[in-house]
């Protein structure tokens, strides 16, 4: 008590503008750094098999290829915006889709990656270094689909800018895709004892520090300290219509074509992952498609 009456006269609200904006970029070099780690190893793995994708494998599954038909039907002559991008896998399968592609990622280590993997698979896109949350103005309006999959909301504090970004780089009748982790899973630690260590919604940053990466859980990751956030479906859903987005499909799923995390369920006799609460499957993947209006 006595602190805060003594530290908020000190602080007036263009104080804690500044000392939030510092915290913001701090979060974001941290994971910047975490996710250049990454790419240094991403690549030859259990989730990313370059040698196939460069023999001409989709990386995409088909729980994004619903998604690709309930949003734009083909992709084929559309311009497309693959948001965190990361290595480059869905931006070059979306190439081969017939897409004119651009990738969009923070970290540089990524892209270069991506676009060696692009060089050596003969698919030509175009990769830009930037925030996802503060892209250059010159792309705002040139997209027909923005797409963005599987783990990309939890770097994120500013959930209302993102969808702001993805509205603003659509043209008047595009249209943003989203498949992602549903929350529900983000909340899980381990399902063998049952522990839950993440809120469901916002309840701002969470410093983590963990070895591996859900490629490998023995990878080398040299920056082992990432900054991430919670966001409810309710949350994501709202922020897409505050952005001005018309949302025209919601999905949530209770089976998934990979353990995407890496470490939390095995497949089932179908073939398909299940995060099992007793005998019920809970919600492991969520899509949206969501129209900018023309
Ligand atoms: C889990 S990966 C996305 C995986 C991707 N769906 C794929 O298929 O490979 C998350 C990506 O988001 C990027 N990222 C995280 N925060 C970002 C930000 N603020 N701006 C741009 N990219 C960001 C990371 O660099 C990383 O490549």
């Amino acid at each position: 008590m006595l602190s805060s009456q003594v530290a908020w006269p000190l602080l007036d609200s263009g104080r804690l503008q500044v000392l939030k904006l510092l915290m913001d970029k701090n979060a974001r070099e941290t994971n910047r750094r975490n996710w250049d780690a990454r790419a240094r190893v991403h690549g030859q793995d259990r989730l990313y098999d370059s040698a196939q994708l460069v023999a001409g494998a989709s990386s995409l599954t088909d729980v994004e290829l619903e998604g690709l038909r309930r949003a734009v039907g083909q992709v084929a002559g559309l311009d497309v915006i693959h948001l965190q991008c990361h290595i480059g896998f869905d931006s070059i399968s979306l190439a081969r889709l017939g897409g004119r592609v651009t990738g969009l990622d923070f970290s540089p280590v990524a892209l270069a990656k991506a676009a060696a993997l692009a060089g050596q698979c003969g698919v030509e896109v175009a990769w830009v270094a930037a925030d996802v949350c503060d892209p250059p103005a010159s792309l705002f309006g040139r997209f027909d689909l923005v797409y963005a999959t599987i783990g990309v909301l939890c770097w994120i504090e500013d959930i209302d800018a993102w969808m702001s970004a993805a509205h603003h780089l659509l043209r008047p009748g595009g249209t943003l895709l989203l498949v992602e982790l549903h929350p529900f899973q983000f909340m899980i630690d381990t399902t063998d004892p049952l522990v839950f260590d993440f809120p469901y919604s916002f309840d701002g940053p969470h410093r983590l520090d963990s070895a591996g990466s859900y490629t490998d859980p023995s990878a080398d990751i040299k920056a082992t300290q990432t900054v991430q956030y919670a966001h409810s479906v309710g949350e994501v859903v709202t922020a897409a219509i505050e952005a001005g987005l018309v949302v025209r499909w919601l999905a949530e799923r209770t089976n998934a074509p990979r353990d995407f995390r890496g470490d939390l369920v095995g497949p089932e006799a179908d073939g398909r992952y299940r995060l099992r609460l007793g005998a019920e499957a809970a919600p492991m993947l969520y899509t949206v498609v969501a129209d900018r209006p023309v």
